[in-house]
């Protein structure tokens, strides 16, 4: 490999040029510019373009191994070393917790993610780059190539009852992208504040603020979103999480559908409905479809790849209302130009060929025995906590004994190697509920899950004075 790396060096200068290279080293590590894990070019190949004997090289290379800065890893030459892991603690809009490696990462979100269909995905992008035609290689159409916008409105149609059509459908870069647009809308008609769900999505929130609507906390129940807290209000916007509430795992109610949408119709008002893991669903019996379908010209429909792919894709569609589709397509063409061609055609064959629901059944299959690993676990081992809601998702709610002093279990949880979100990070306002856990558990194997879970029984009864009464 021949890598080059830009490295200034004082020829006439009192102080040595291996000293002079190892301070530019460590200087740029410092300011940034140098990344943890990056390669470096090879002593040989510096020293070519430095002009300088290979010696110097090497000489400040080692030197700076042996102070921790740089690391040789045989086979794969120097990089810079890697100090902290920097895993997000729950899937962030904006914003990331960092906590150093730990031998059980039950949070939910960020890299805490299934396997990603890679054969399949490979097979799929390679037969769209075959086929796709010169205009693939164009600035893409705003609202997403039509390939991947008729290939959703047929998935969404048939596996979440969403009622839309290719027109009516945007492709945009995650739902972060899709709720960044629709702040600007409505903005722009003087909507400043959004009803959430609390708890919710903490990054929603902060990103909510950032993006100039005042996120409104409404309550939550065992049936969803507390409706008729939010009619009290003045709102007319709220974005809610109905099929698998984010974090509680509840699903909104028949009547509170019903309630939602009279709301909305009453108020002129809109509401965004995002089905961040619809398609992941293991409990027996009817899945919840989507709740567009009871008001498709009240309510945006927003999915994402991001739980059932991979976040990193940056692939999420919005069904609005034609007209508010519109509006949001403005909005994009000042952000913009579009969503990657070839990452949206590989999409559109993923579902053409039936693969994304190959992809879930397995997905669905994994999941299920890690949730029946954790209730499994939880039943033995935390006498009287429980986990809440139907089997669903990638994460788990699990509602801990009244008595239990959530933040000593998550702080001592750490101490023992086990990280897990307590329920408090996703509260907007200080609750009065029981204290919980909010377990990301699909990407674990289920002997981790039982021994994470063990591991916290013993923080709990290990440190009473610290855990339990606090
Ligand atoms: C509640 C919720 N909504 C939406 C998303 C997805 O956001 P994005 O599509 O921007 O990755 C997530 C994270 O995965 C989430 O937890």
């Amino acid at each position: 490999m021949s890598l080059h790396m830009a490295v200034e060096v004082v020829r006439d200068s009192e102080v040595s040029l291996t000293a002079q290279i190892q301070s530019f080293i460590k200087s740029e590590i410092a300011a940034g510019s140098l990344h943890a894990g990056t390669r470096l070019p090879s002593s040989r190949r510096l020293a070519d373009d430095l002009d300088v004997s290979r010696s110097v090289v090497v000489e400040a290379y080692g030197q700076l191994v042996a102070e921790g800065y740089l690391e040789a890893v045989q086979g794969a030459g120097t990089r810079v070393v890697g100090h902290l892991t920097t895993q997000a603690v729950v899937p962030t809009l904006l914003g990331e917790d960092r906590v150093p490696e730990v031998r059980w990462d039950l949070r939910p979100g960020g890299g805490n993610l299934p396997d990603f269909p890679r054969r399949d995905w490979l097979a799929c992008y390679e037969r769209a780059l075959r086929s796709a035609a010169p205009s693939a290689h164009a600035y893409p159409p705003l609202a997403g190539t039509p390939a991947l916008r008729l290939e959703l409105s047929q998935y969404l149609g048939r596996a979440r009852g969403v009622r839309t059509t290719a027109e009516q459908l945007a492709v945009v870069g995650g739902f972060s992208q899709g709720l960044d647009l629709l702040c600007g809308v409505l903005r722009r008609e003087g909507v400043d504040a959004i009803g959430v769900e609390d708890p919710g999505h903490p990054g929603q929130r902060q990103f909510l603020q950032e993006c100039g609507v005042r996120p409104v906390p409404l309550p939550v129940d065992e049936a969803g979103l507390d409706v008729t807290a939010l009619a009290a209000t003045d709102l007319r916007a709220v974005l809610v999480t109905p099929a698998h509430q984010f974090p509680t795992g509840v699903t909104l109610s028949e009547d509170r559908r019903e309630q939602l949408v009279r709301w909305a119709r009453e108020v002129d008002g809109l509401i965004i409905e995002d089905d961040y893991d619809g398609g992941l669903w293991y409990e027996r019996g009817q899945r919840p479809l989507a709740l567009q379908r009871l008001a498709p010209e009240r309510v945006v429909y927003a999915g994402t790849a991001s739980k059932t792919l991979a976040p990193g894709l940056r692939l999420g569609w919005l069904a609005a209302p034609p007209d508010l589709l519109d509006r949001l397509l403005r909005e994009r063409a000042r952000h913009d130009l579009g969503t990657e061609t070839l990452t949206q055609l590989a999409f559109a064959e993923l579902l053409r060929g039936g693969l994304l629901d190959r992809h879930l059944r397995k997905l669905n299959a994994r999941a299920s025995t890690r949730r029946h690993a954790l209730e499994e676990a939880v039943r033995r081992h935390l006498p009287g906590a429980e986990v809440l809601g139907p089997a669903a998702g990638l994460h788990a709610y699990v509602r801990l004994p009244r008595h239990t002093d959530e933040a000593a279990l998550v702080s001592g949880a750490l101490r023992r190697s086990v990280a897990v979100r307590g329920g408090a990070a996703f509260h907007a306002r200080p609750r009065r509920g029981a204290p919980a856990l909010v377990v990301g558990h699909a990407h674990l194997p289920r002997s981790g899950i039982t021994e994470a879970v063990r591991v916290l029984a013993e923080v709990g009864s290990r440190a009473p004075a610290e855990v339990r009464s606090r």
